[in-house]
């Protein structure tokens, strides 16, 4: 193990926008290792509170449809259609859900941490795989999940839009660490 290695990846992940990616397709295989390493997330009493839809290729039409679909008076017309724009420049799309226990025995937000972390491991092995992506939790989401599923405890935390990347320094600095710690 090279400590370095992992400082490179958590401090190079960055957010990369659909209009960034590149026209070449991420392998499938890719997708699954990456999908491997999200449920690898820690997760209160186990209870695995993430889902996955994937939209890829030709199934991205579903999921243009569906955006098509969505009330023009609640969403403008212009927000929609920016947002299916960003489904088209993206190689695939992760729609991403919570699926909370159905006995409610943790807190929400201790479900809503778990996938999170699942999240993070997606955007990590992201960055290793030369793919650019970014979290997108649009309040359109809310909507989009009455259509795409209906199963009740099924919570929508977003999309993750992914396209291929060739990586480029952020511009985007964090304050520094001694502002946010305090030792004792
Ligand atoms: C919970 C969460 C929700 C986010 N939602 C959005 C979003 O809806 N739209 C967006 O452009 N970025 C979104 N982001 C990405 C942040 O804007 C981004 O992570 C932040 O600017 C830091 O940049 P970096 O990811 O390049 O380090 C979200 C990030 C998190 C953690």
């Amino acid at each position: 193990m090279n400590r370095y290695i992992i400082n490179e990846i958590i401090r190079n992940r960055k957010t990369v926008y659909p209009t960034q990616f590149l026209d070449k397709e991420i392998p499938v295989n890719i997708i699954n290792e990456i999908l491997e390493n999200a449920i690898h997330a820690p997760t209160h009493k186990m209870t695995q509170p993430w889902f996955f839809v994937v939209y890829k290729g030709d199934s991205k039409n579903v999921l243009l449809e569906i955006f098509n679909k969505l009330d023009k008076d609640k969403y403008s017309k212009i927000k929609i259609d920016k947002f299916m724009e960003k489904i088209k420049l993206s190689d695939t799309i992760i729609s991403v859900f919570m699926n909370r226990d159905q006995e409610n025995r943790i807190p929400e937000w201790e479900e809503v941490a778990a996938v999170s972390m699942a999240i993070q491991n997606i955007w990590l092995s992201c960055y290793v795989n030369n793919i650019g992506s970014y979290w997108s939790t649009s309040p359109m989401k809310d909507e989009y999940a009455k259509y795409a599923n209906q199963k009740k405890n099924l919570r929508s935390l977003g999309f993750f839009f992914m396209g291929s990347y060739k990586h480029t320094k952020s511009t985007k600095v964090r304050e520094s660490v001694n502002k946010k710690v305090k030792w004792v």
